[in-house]
């Protein structure tokens, strides 16, 4: 029994210098100390001999583990600075190779949009301001010439907040930026360049429409304002944001706040504004050739009364538009479906 542990302890030197790394020192371990390791298996013996052999062979084998752990733990130190000295050899950088450029985002096509908008009306001397989102029933409808459960209402697919009627009624979130013109007139100063723009909601999700877009709303309030001013602005600006080679028109139309009214529409990029694509099916995006972008028209002398101006002296006219469905609409974007600006695909928003 002694002369097997005296022979374990020659060969577990022999084998841990044979270790040449962390892994292997585990390994090692196992082999002599784990459940059937060969220390493991040898100490097994001692309850086999006399008690005067157990107790002598019983202290030899705890010095030999002893004697071996020790080992181990100089092993480890060895392996761990013979590692840090590989280290500048097996990982060393080029510190003059050029780096990594961070990858740089842009703006959101819809913050690309209202930019360009703005600078294009701020040329024709509007004035951006913003309004609330979170909005009365007052502003959003009542104002607006739309009383309380008059069926127009139901074109704007509103959401309604759940909390008590105040003394401006309900409180919703905006489904147009019309809901700053009075917030406007009750500023008191006249006249008035206006560009409400900001975000909308409606109960509304397909192809051409998403429950919150943006709405870029225009007031022009002066004395004698005519609709060849409105259609001078309109005009200014298609050119300006499409290109001289798109056409629009005005169709006419119906708004409580507005009279008379018109939707503008602009010819389809996406189908060359013919509703049908080179295969012959329909166009998925406007299905006949022209693109509703929003409604115009001239102030209804009831808002300007909501909003304390008296209709006799002053008139004007307004035109709200989707800020997404006129970006869609630009040269070349060919894009069918307005959800895809929202979904957060990096591989379609870094076209832009
Ligand atoms: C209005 O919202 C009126 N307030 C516009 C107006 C302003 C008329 C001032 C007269 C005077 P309409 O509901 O048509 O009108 O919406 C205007 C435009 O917003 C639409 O033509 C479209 O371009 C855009 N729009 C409406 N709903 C959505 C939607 N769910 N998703 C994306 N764009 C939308």
């Amino acid at each position: 029994m002694k002369d097997k542990l005296q022979q374990l302890k020659k060969s577990a030197m022999a084998d841990l210098e044979k270790a040449k790394n962390a892994e292997a020192l585990q390994d090692f371990e196992v082999n002599y100390f784990g459940r059937k390791g060969k220390y493991t298996f040898l100490v097994k013996e001692l309850p086999k001999l006399s008690t005067e052999n157990k107790k002598n062979i019983g202290r030899l084998a705890n010095e030999i583990k002893t004697e071996i752990q020790e080992a181990i733990k100089t092993r480890q130190v060895e392996l761990q600075s013979e590692r840090l000295g590989n280290f500048a050899k097996e990982e060393w950088i080029d510190r003059t190779l050029p780096g990594e450029k961070p990858r740089v985002g842009h703006l959101h096509i819809t913050s690309q949009a209202i930019e360009e908008i703005v600078s294009i009306f701020t040329r024709l001397g509007f004035v951006r301001r913003k309004y609330p989102e979170i909005e009365w029933d007052w502003y959003a409808f009542e104002a607006l010439n739309m009383p309380a459960s008059h069926p127009a209402r139901d074109e704007w697919e509103t959401f309604f907040i759940d909390l008590p009627v105040g003394k401006k009624g309900k409180i919703v979130l905006t489904p147009h930026t019309s809901s700053g013109q009075v917030r406007e007139m009750e500023s008191g100063k006249l006249p008035i360049r206006m560009m409400n723009i900001s975000k909308t909601y409606r109960r509304q999700s397909d192809v051409s429409h998403t429950p919150v877009f943006h709405q870029f709303e225009g007031l022009f309030i002066d004395k004698d304002v005519s609709i060849a001013n409105l259609k001078g602005v309109l005009d200014y600006f298609a050119k300006s944001f499409f290109g001289e080679g798109r056409r629009t028109r005005l169709r006419p139309f119906h708004f409580r706040f507005t009279e008379p009214s018109f939707e503008i529409d602009v010819s389809c990029d996406v189908c060359g504004g013919i509703g049908k694509l080179e295969d012959g099916l329909k166009c998925r995006l406007c299905k006949e050739g022209w693109l509703e972008l929003g409604g115009a028209g001239m102030i209804h002398p009831n808002v300007l009364k909501a909003g304390g101006i008296d209709p006799k002296i002053y008139n004007g006219f307004a035109f709200g538009w989707g800020v997404e469905r006129t970006f869609m609409m630009k040269e070349g974007m060919k894009i069918d479906d307005i959800r895809l600006l929202y979904k957060n695909d990096l591989r379609f928003l870094k076209q832009f």
